[in-house]
């Protein structure tokens, strides 16, 4: 698994506030960071909810404006619409309630007020060279663990491309997990982002980049989210499950944000990219596929997914369990009534090749444990999940 030569650095800037109510200590947090004048981001559902209501009045007076022209997946005009607004009001310091594409906009805006110009005048990998506007992420989802992580994804429509930041400063400063919070997501969505969360534990500990801390961190992620997700999709106002949820979420996310994802969010990205099919979505259908694909590469990892799935591995082979990790994952997804292949969610038969060779130039699959160049690769496993 590791050897002798195994060197790592671990990253875990933010601080984490945990539990039901927490979002109301959302102004301590904001005095801490020594912030006067606070930006919320939410988006066009949240809005007018009673969850940002309570952080608004939480704020108090240190509340300056909100911002809610989200998308779902967020662009470059709403980033840089965002950052004229920050500077209009004189903020400070954000705070963001929401999902995903609410993250990623408040990163984008962050980086905007910190160097100027445009958004998209400053795509790349670590291209900042500070501490930017501080930042305080109080997540409704419980999946992407945007909350933790280096990266945000900002669309380009104009030019129809996806540009990438990725930098140590993106991460934010202080995450409230208030399961609370998370109560109104629906079922399909708590299913999911759920399974996103399982593809980051999962991708996480088959990178090459996997460590001994971010598989720790993976595996109590795989336990939490198949004990709790079924509940929580069962009901969503099952508060304890809502909590773990957001537990297991988080705990992928520092995992993958120091370890990286590989061929299933390779695959999920371009699926997405070109069919529109929701991140949790394809990353549900494509990870037991991938794990197939990758099994002899690291078995001896998804022998532990499958002990944390709660599999009997005694007298097992690693390659044995390694498959019952797969099979553990379709039981999971079978429950908690997920699609089970890509014809089922819009993707066409003959967009596959192209779908293959987009996922070949993503990012993603540069960490996969087996190394992939040749696009007749990810076509095999795009025609096994079809
Ligand atoms: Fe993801």
């Amino acid at each position: 698994m590791y050897d002798a030569d195994l060197n790592f650095i671990f990253r875990n800037p933010t601080k984490i506030i945990f539990g039901k109510g927490s979002a109301s200590e959302v102004l301590q947090e904001v005095e801490a960071l020594k912030g006067k004048k606070v930006l919320l981001i939410t988006d066009k559902f949240l809005e007018k909810s009673e969850m940002v209501e309570k952080v608004k009045k939480a704020l108090s007076s240190k509340f300056a404006g909100m911002f809610s022209d989200i998308e779902p997946d967020t662009g470059t005009h709403i980033v840089n619409k965002g950052a004229d607004y920050a500077k209009s009001i004189g903020a400070d310091c954000i705070v963001t309630v929401g999902g995903g594409s609410s993250i990623d906009t408040a990163k984008g805006i962050a980086i905007v007020l910190a160097l100027g110009g445009k958004i998209e005048d400053h795509s790349g990998i670590n291209f900042l060279n500070g501490p930017i506007t501080p930042h305080i992420v109080i997540p409704t989802t419980a999946g992407t663990g945007s909350e933790v992580t280096y990266a945000a994804v900002i669309k380009d429509h104009s030019k129809h491309r996806k540009l990438l930041y990725a930098d140590n400063y993106i991460i934010p400063n202080v995450g409230i997990l208030d399961p609370l919070m998370t109560l109104s997501m629906p079922a399909n969505v708590t299913a999911g982002t759920g399974m996103d969360a399982m593809s980051h534990c999962i991708e996480a500990m088959h990178s090459q980049q996997a460590t001994p801390i971010t598989d720790g961190l993976a595996l109590q992620g795989i336990r939490l989210i198949v004990e709790f997700l079924p509940q929580a999709v069962d009901n969503g106002k099952d508060i304890k499950a809502r909590g773990q949820m957001q537990i297991a979420a988080n705990l992928a996310g520092v995992a993958f944000g120091n370890a990286q994802v590989g061929v299933v969010h390779a695959l999920a990205h371009s699926v997405g990219g070109r069919f529109g099919v929701p991140h949790g979505v394809a990353n549900s259908i494509l990870l037991p596929y991938c794990i197939e694909y990758n099994l002899d590469a690291v078995a001896d990892k998804y022998k532990l997914a499958a002990q944390a799935m709660g599999v009997d591995i005694k007298g097992l082979s690693d390659e044995a369990a390694a498959h019952k990790a797969a099979e553990a994952i379709w039981t999971l997804t079978k429950r908690i009534k997920m699609p089970q292949k890509l014809r089922e969610v819009g993707v066409k038969e003959d967009g596959l090749k192209q779908v293959a060779e987009d996922a070949i130039s993503d990012g993603s699959i540069v960490y996969n444990a087996k190394p992939i160049f040749d696009p007749e690769e990810t076509l095999k496993i795009l025609k096994q999940a079809f």
